[in-house]
Order: C-alpha cells, then sequence, then structure tokens
C-alpha cells in the first residue's frame, strides 16, 4: 500500500500534528473527551457544533447503530457559551470550534466568542436535521457566502463543512471560498431513514435523520473529488473512513486532511491504528498524493 511521509500538516491555515483529524459531534462535547482523543493520536479534534443557544436536542431515539454505519438525529445539542470554558485546559492544542447559527449575524456572534481560544472554526452548514439550521442554510449558495463572509471578517481561519444533500455541492463550495473560507469539509451525513416495521413507524424520534460511516464512504469521495476540479483552497475529507486505505483513496481524490468520525464508536483507538498503517519513514510527500486521480 501507499504510505506517507509522517510530519506536521498544515490545512486550512491550522497546524495539525498529522492529517487524522476527530470529526465534529463524535466525543467533542467536553474538555476532556477532546483532550482524550488527542492523546490518542488525532493529529486535531474539531468540537460539537455549538449555537447560539443553550440545545436539548430532539427527542429520543437519536441514534442507530445498524451495519455499516450509524443514522442519528441528535437534533445539536449543546451548552451554548458556557462550552467557552470547556477549552481552557487546551489552550495551544489544534482545536477547531464547530459552530452553528440560523443568519450570518449568529455565525459571527458564537464564532466571536472562540476568538483567540481555538485554532479556528468550522461552519456548520451541513447537518440535515436541524430546522433553520444546518444544511437549511448550508444548501443555498448565497446564504453560504454570507455565513463564511461574517465569520471570516473576524479573522479566525474558517472552515465550511458541506452538505452532501445538494444537486450541485460545487455551488457551495465555490460560494463559501467566495466568502473567505480557509478550507472545505466534505462532507456532513447523508439525509435518511429508517421505519421499524414492528412499530409501524419511523425508528429516529424526528423520523429523518443523517447517516454516516462505512456506507457514505463513495459518496464523500465523490464530493471530495467534484471540489477539487471547482475549488482552490483545501480540502478536508470526512465520511465513512476507517482504515489507511480509506484516507489515500481520499488523498487522491483531492483531500489534505481527513476527518474521522463515526469509525471512533467501535474503535477509540483508531487514530492510532490507522496512524501505524498509513506513516513510514520512506513514505511519499504527501503533496504528491492530493489529487493524484485527478486524470
Ligand atoms: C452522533 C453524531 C453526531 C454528529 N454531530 C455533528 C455535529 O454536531 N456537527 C457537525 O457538523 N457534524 C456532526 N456529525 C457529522 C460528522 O461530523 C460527520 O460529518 C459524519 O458523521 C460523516 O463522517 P463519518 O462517516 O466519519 O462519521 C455527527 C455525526 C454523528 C454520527
Amino acid at each position: 500500500m501507499v504510505s506517507l511521509l509522517p510530519g506536521p500538516v498544515r490545512a486550512g491555515g491550522v497546524d495539525l500534528k498529522n492529517h487524522l483529524i476527530l470529526a465534529a459531534g463524535v466525543l467533542g462535547t467536553t474538555g476532556a473527551s477532546l483532550q482524550r482523543v488527542l492523546s490518542l493520536g488525532a493529529g486535531g479534534v474539531v468540537t460539537k457544533s455549538i449555537g447560539p443557544f443553550p440545545n436539548e436536542g430532539h427527542a429520543g431515539p437519536c441514534l442507530v447503530v445498524m451495519e455499516g454505519g450509524i443514522l442519528n438525529a441528535m437534533g445539536l445539542p449543546n451548552p451554548s457559551s458556557d462550552f467557552v470554558d470547556e477549552l481552557v485546559p487546551l489552550q495551544g492544542e489544534p482545536v477547531v470550534v464547530s459552530v452553528y447559527g440560523g443568519s450570518p449575524e449568529e455565525f459571527a456572534t458564537v464564532a466571536g466568542w472562540f476568538a483567540g481560544k481555538a485554532r479556528g472554526v468550522e461552519l456548520n452548514l451541513s447537518c440535515p436535521h436541524a430546522a433553520g439550521y444546518g444544511a437549511a442554510l448550508g444548501a443555498d449558495p448565497r446564504l453560504v457566502e454570507a455565513c463564511t463572509r461574517a465569520v471570516a471578517d473576524l479573522g479566525i481561519p474558517v472552515w465550511v463543512k458541506l452538505t452532501p444533500n445538494v444537486t450541485d455541492i460545487t455551488a457551495c463550495g465555490i460560494a463559501a471560498e467566495r466568502g473567505g473560507a480557509r478550507a472545505l469539509v466534505a462532507i456532513n451525513t447523508v439525509k435518511a431513514m429508517r421505519i421499524s416495521t414492528g412499530m409501524r413507524r419511523p425508528v429516529l424520534g424526528n423520523r429523518f435523520g443523517g447517516l454516516s460511516g462505512r456506507s457514505i464512504f463513495p459518496i464523500a469521495v465523490r464530493c471530495v473529488y467534484e471540489l477539487y476540479e471547482a475549488c482552490s483552497i483545501p480540502i478536508i475529507g470526512c465520511g465513512g473512513v476507517s482504515s489507511a486505505g480509506d484516507v489515500i483513496e481520499m488523498m487522491m481524490a483531492g483531500a489534505t486532511a481527513v476527518q474521522i468520525g463515526s469509525a471512533v464508536h467501535s474503535d477509540l483507538r483508531v487514530f492510532e491504528r490507522i496512524a501505524g498503517e498509513l506513516y513510514s519513514p520512506d513514505g511519499e510527500p504527501s503533496a504528491e498524493l492530493v489529487g493524484c486521480a485527478h486524470v
């Protein structure tokens, strides 16, 4: 298998310890859990999405683990501005705060709480199950551009996380780039649902949710590939990554680094495990791999 030369990585204005980043919403709910994932080998971590007001999230069931993936409709539960205190012990660590809002102004307010307290912010313009938030804004390129610009004006490196639940993801990527994004993150979950045939009703409390894990990997690779052709800023691949081979494939599609979420559910040591296979002293510089599958 192709291997990579180890060493520090810079992606979208943020210095990382390696190419593997914890994805938003998975274990990123406290400072202690973020610290733990860093100590287990992640090159950087993204927090749970933080919004303008405290939110309890959707009524359960919120999460269903299935073969090949996870279906969730958490509903963006978070403590809002109280989360700022969680980051105090993490000063200097590669932490990116995921933020959400219902307007450009709300995005700027929430991101402003974390200026100087995190290396960057990731805009959640892509959650498929939060009315008025996430993909409700992120499917409209004009709103993507406005939200991105409002936060970029604060002078913090901005990553914009995109939804695959649109006809043309490149329109949103181009809009984010125009608004001043330093990187694109592709992708958030794929809108989906399951029905309990025994109970004759949807399994999730919210009826619809987002599918993640191995089953969405080919969708994520396609989105990264399309964005690489259309945009000039770095792309961070996310969706179904669970092996070193997946990381290499994402990079060949055009990813500068990758995020890992669902794979943490079955293997908390996934970062160490992948890094052990991915890096070798005679590996290739990542710049030679990123986008090499574009012919
Ligand atoms: C339980 C759960 C909670 C999530 N919460 C968030 C969130 O708060 N913000 C966000 O941008 N993405 C959230 N996501 C999406 C992930 O960050 C990621 O985009 C998605 O799961 C695809 O990656 P994966 O297949 O590696 O999990 C969540 C995913 C899961 C499974």
